[in-house]
């Protein structure tokens, strides 16, 4: 997983928690890169997954819980670090079944090594657009968050419902209320 994932982490756990948090999640889990984290590199993505399991253990908040939050936060931080995706689309339905054509056919241009999730994006209707989310990292928290964070960027009301098929295929339903 790219480094930029793991930088807006850990800066998002010191804004929300501290500074000594940081640390504390880094000495618990004791990550194999040692945490000296750039945008650019690649990571194993267990060490995302066990730093959430540890602030988890820390915060008493639930591990899925922090993941849907920091999924939102992230999309605030793409959206700005990666303003070109955004120009011209008219709101986060047209961005969301786009996500996988467009913008991560975008984003493994600029970063080759990144590993990224299938999406298959069907419209029922204007309003409706239906999503599978596909990953061998099981990262669906991490997308309903960032699907949350898309409709709060675009000052859409959307509503999320979730299913979780089966281990390997989570289906989104995204409907948008002021179509
Ligand atoms: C400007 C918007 C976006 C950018 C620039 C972006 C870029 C990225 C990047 C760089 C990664 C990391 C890949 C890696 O670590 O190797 C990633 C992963 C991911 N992205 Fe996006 N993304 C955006 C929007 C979204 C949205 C809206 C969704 C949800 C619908 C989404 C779903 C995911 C998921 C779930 C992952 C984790 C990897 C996995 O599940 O296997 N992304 N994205």
């Amino acid at each position: 997983m790219k480094g930029m994932v793991f930088t807006e982490f850990l800066d998002m756990v010191e804004e929300k928690f501290s500074a000594d948090m940081v640390d504390d999640i880094i000495d618990d889990t004791n990550p194999p890169s040692g945490a000296a984290y750039t945008a650019v590199g690649t990571y194993d993505h267990n060490e995302l997954v066990n730093m959430v399991t540890a602030l988890s253990k820390r915060t008493e908040i639930p591990a899925d819980t922090l993941v849907k939050i920091f999924g939102e936060h992230v999309f605030s931080k793409f959206a700005t670090s990666h303003q070109q995706f955004l120009v011209g689309v008219p709101n986060a339905l047209a961005f969301l079944a786009g996500i996988e054509d467009i913008i991560h056919a975008e984003v493994i241009k600029l970063y080759p090594d990144a590993q990224l999730p299938k999406f298959k994006c069907t419209f029922i209707d204007d309003a409706t657009l239906v999503m599978d989310y596909q990953s061998p990292r099981h990262f669906a928290d991490l997308a309903e968050g960032l699907i949350k964070g898309c409709g709060k960027h675009f000052g859409d009301t959307l509503s999320v419902d979730r299913d979780d098929i089966h281990q390997d295929l989570t289906r989104f339903t995204v409907r948008r209320f002021n179509a």
